[in-house]
């Protein structure tokens, strides 16, 4: 592959903050790769939304990071992922990964008692796409899933350290730590910012999964795959583009809470355009 594909970057999105926690992760696996990251700010929640309406969003969104000219695009949502991608994967003539399926792949290896329980956005669970994918990787697991709608606005707002986070955590989870559970995935990008948090909630019984490292594996493995990896020879630093639809400055805010660098400014973009 020429090398211009080679050094164009990965486009990562997100309704919001949550879809960071894959940058994170993918900076930590591919450091050479450029990324270009949208967070639709304006218009979180998707967990909330109809799936006409995910696939609306996300259609607009892909071809936003089209026109950046990215080589891969990573759906760093799990509503979306759920609701979308199959679609868009039709669609558009870019690699396409969401989180679901290298969270689920996660979870069945690490499970030992093939209990497993998964917390995510209503619309997430309400699509009972990781029962499907988990137990088309292996029929015999058990899994309960979860929906935890409030745990997205309690990280948009950096409420991670208030009392309200922790009463809320046991309201949710108070039924899934009375079950055999061994694994849980967090299915939602949002819910590894309160992972201290369910952590401490749940004890060390329960494995935590968070999808994104394996995601991170799955874009390794797509980069290579089309010989597209970036390997470093024209770009002596790896360049982080952020783009959001509304509150760029509480965006950079955050976003400089989460990431391991720092990040000087968010660009706003009318994403109703695309
Ligand atoms: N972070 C997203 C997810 O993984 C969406 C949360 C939301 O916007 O409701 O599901």
């Amino acid at each position: 592959m020429e090398q211009g594909k080679k050094t164009a970057p990965i486009g990562v999105f997100d309704s919001g903050v949550g879809g960071l926690t894959v940058v994170r992760e993918i900076a930590r696996q591919l450091p050479n790769e450029n990324i270009v990251y949208f967070g639709d700010t304006a218009r979180v929640p998707y967990g909330s939304k109809s799936k006409d309406t995910i696939i609306r969003f996300s259609e607009q969104i892909i071809r936003f990071l089209q026109g950046k000219n990215v080589k891969a695009i990573v759906i760093a949502c799990n509503t979306a992922s759920a609701l979308a991608l199959e679609t868009v994967r039709d669609e558009f003539d870019v690699p396409i990964l969401g989180v679901v399926i290298p969270g689920a792949r996660a979870a069945v290896a690490a499970t030992q008692n093939g209990e497993i329980g998964v917390v995510g956005t209503d619309a997430t669970v309400k699509s009972g796409v990781y029962t499907r994918v988990i137990q088309e990787l292996n029929p015999k697991l058990h899994v309960i899933e979860k929906a935890c709608p409030l745990f997205v606005p309690l990280v948009e707002e950096g409420f991670k350290e208030h009392v309200v986070t922790k009463q809320i955590i046991e309201y949710y989870l108070e039924s899934m730590k009375n079950t055999q559970i061994d694994a849980m995935i967090l299915g939602c990008t949002h819910y590894p910012l309160l992972r201290s948090k369910i952590r401490a909630y749940l004890g060390e019984k329960i494995q935590i999964v968070n999808p994104a490292y394996e995601t991170a594996m799955d874009l390794k493995q797509l980069l290579s795959e089309h010989d597209m990896a970036n390997d470093g020879t024209t770009s002596l630093v790896s360049r982080y583009e952020f783009y959001v639809s509304d509150a760029a400055e509480k965006f950079v805010d955050f976003a400089n809470t989460v990431m391991p660098f720092d990040i000087s400014k968010a660009n706003i973009v009318n994403i109703e355009e695309y």
